[in-house]
């Protein structure tokens, strides 16, 4: 029954899916050849294991966002809801992907990370105002999409191309989907909410201003980059928005320095 809203609704908004299989990728039972960990430049093991420790659990918070947003679904459009199946499916298949990464990486047991999950605390109430309405909901997402293929894209630079070509691949898949993420937020908003087109940009630096008056990630998902920041360049949002703002055709692209920068920038003292 699913299946059918899915594929009418893709029909309808043409929305994009690529459901590449993760068995097919990285088996349960990888194990990554013991050269990749020496040849590996000094300090990349320990800082993939303390990302990896974080970005999974943020994957799965997608569940928690979305069971949220499932209470509220009169709200919605159908194509929305759509989307939004699509959406976990992947966002669970990417915590999953991750889940075996940090075994092989680590070492950690898929039971400790269950434990661990178990654990967290999962506030929605600091990013309510994010989530007011399907629109607010969909500038959020792209804020959120883009900035997570950014920063997928320095880690697959930084540490998944260091692990083996598995593992490589599970960082093109990440970056990859996120990117459809935002596409398909993209598409939304241009079909369903274009009367409100204008009040996308203060609406983005009310949630850039959000997260970083937040300073810290809630554990529901969106807004997730804030413990991150310090491996970005200070202009990364005023970027990320231009980005937004030009795919949704309301201003022009960024130049190619400035988008390479969000992801090839160094630390002054990195
Ligand atoms: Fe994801
Ligand atoms: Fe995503």
């Amino acid at each position: 029954m699913i299946n059918q809203t899915i594929n009418h609704s893709i029909h309808q908004t043409h929305l994009r899916q690529d459901p590449w299989k993760l068995d097919a990728v990285l088996p349960i039972d990888h194990q990554i050849a013991p050269h990749y960990f020496t040849k590996a430049p000094t300090g990349v093991w320990e800082n993939f294991t303390r990302l990896l420790s974080r970005d999974i659990f943020s994957e799965a918070d997608a569940q928690i966002l979305y069971d949220h947003l499932m209470q509220r679904q009169d709200e919605f459009s159908d194509e929305f809801l759509a989307m939004l199946q699509v959406w976990l499916i992947d966002e669970l298949k990417h915590y999953e992907a991750l889940r075996r990464t940090y075994h092989c990486i680590s070492g950690v047991s898929f039971a400790e990370m269950n434990r661990l999950f178990a654990d967290r605390v999962h506030e929605i109430k600091p990013i309510e105002r994010v989530l007011v309405d399907e629109f607010t909901i969909l500038v959020t997402m792209m804020f959120d999409e883009i900035g997570s293929v950014y920063s997928y894209r320095r880690d697959l630079r930084e540490y998944y191309c260091h692990f083996g070509r598995e593992i490589q691949k599970i960082g093109h898949h990440l970056v990859q989907d996120e990117g459809r993420h935002f596409s398909n937020a993209a598409e939304l908003l241009l079909s369903h909410h274009r009367d409100r087109l204008d009040h996308i940009e203060p609406l983005l630096h009310d949630i850039a201003h959000l997260e970083d008056r937040l300073g810290t990630y809630y554990k529901s998902f969106f807004l997730d980059h804030a413990q991150e920041q310090f491996r970005f360049p200070p202009n990364f949002n005023a970027v990320i928005i231009q980005v937004i703002l030009a795919r949704l055709g309301l201003a022009s692209y960024p130049d190619a320095k400035a988008v390479k920068e969000l992801w090839q920038w160094v630390p002054a003292d990195g």
